[in-house]
């Protein structure tokens, strides 16, 4: 059940042998996947303040964290199932006070205590978990932990290829309490054919019909592209307000 093998190709990125063993071939460089901060740094500062305590969910060795805190971030709790590359971040960066790292499994994150985090970035953990054996389980734990963890209004941000159709039934559970915006971004390398601008602006929300699907007239100019799900924990406000509308509808 949605479980999109296609981009997983032989490689088990559901297995933190894997990831180990990668991060030991790598010996201390730095790779980020998808995309660089500088890219998403618009949506990121746009909806998680420099003042938030983050966590980032399997870290890996990407820069991304170091060049958040170059932009002003303060406190970024930094985790990955891989033992090797926290151990070797860990060193790397033990200069940044900002910057702090662990070894933990985002499927269990029982150290942090409820409502820790104002902000959790993801790049391309869901995707990895969506890879191994008993896919759907692992993303619903993680899923239900990452839930748990943000604080009321708190923004969980999914850097993903998923597209709406293969991440939306995940994320769009009730007891979540999640809305959710979304935004598309080109390959950093992609061309468009004939080297013709852009009319469109990545900035712009991409619609989602009430179905979590992308409108079927709505062209990606990159078959391959990158998406961002915001997804946003509601507070007690925003929750009440739901909650009174169908009782409202009733009595009338
Ligand atoms: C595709 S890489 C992305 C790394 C980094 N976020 C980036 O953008 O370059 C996925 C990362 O998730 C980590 N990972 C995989 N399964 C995990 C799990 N269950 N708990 C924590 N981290 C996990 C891997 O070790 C790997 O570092």
């Amino acid at each position: 059940m949605y479980r999109d093998v296609s981009s997983c190709n032989t490689y088990n990125y559901g297995d933190a042998l894997y990831w180990d063993a990668r991060y030991v071939m790598e010996a201390g460089g730095a790779f980020d996947w998808y995309q660089r901060y500088s890219s998403l740094r618009p949506f990121i500062r746009n909806y998680v303040p420099t003042s938030s305590r983050v966590l980032m969910v399997g870290c890996g060795n990407a820069l991304m964290s170091e060049d958040m805190v170059k932009d002003g971030y303060e406190d970024i709790m930094n985790i990955d199932i891989s033992s090797v590359a926290i151990d070797m971040m860990r060193r790397k960066y033990e200069y940044i006070p900002q910057l702090k790292y662990m070894q933990m499994d985002v499927r269990d994150m029982s150290f942090f205590g409820d409502e820790s985090f104002d902000g959790i970035i993801d790049k391309g953990t869901l995707d990895s978990l969506m890879c191994g054996t008993d896919a759907p389980i692992s993303a619903s734990r993680m899923l239900g932990e990452v839930s748990r963890l943000l604080k009321p209004g708190g923004i969980y941000m999914l850097i993903t290829y998923g597209d709406p159709s293969v991440r939306m039934p995940h994320l769009s559970r009730p007891a979540y309490n999640w809305t959710i915006v979304l935004y598309n971004l080109p390959r950093p390398d992609f061309k468009r054919p004939g080297g013709i601008s852009s009319t469109r602006s990545y900035l712009e929300p991409v619609p989602i019909t009430e179905r979590g699907l992308i409108p079927a007239d709505f062209v990606l100019e990159d078959p391959d592209s990158h998406f961002i799900y915001v997804c946003k924990k509601m507070d007690d406000t925003e929750l009440s307000r739901i909650s009174t509308h169908p009782l409202t509808a009733d009595i009338l």
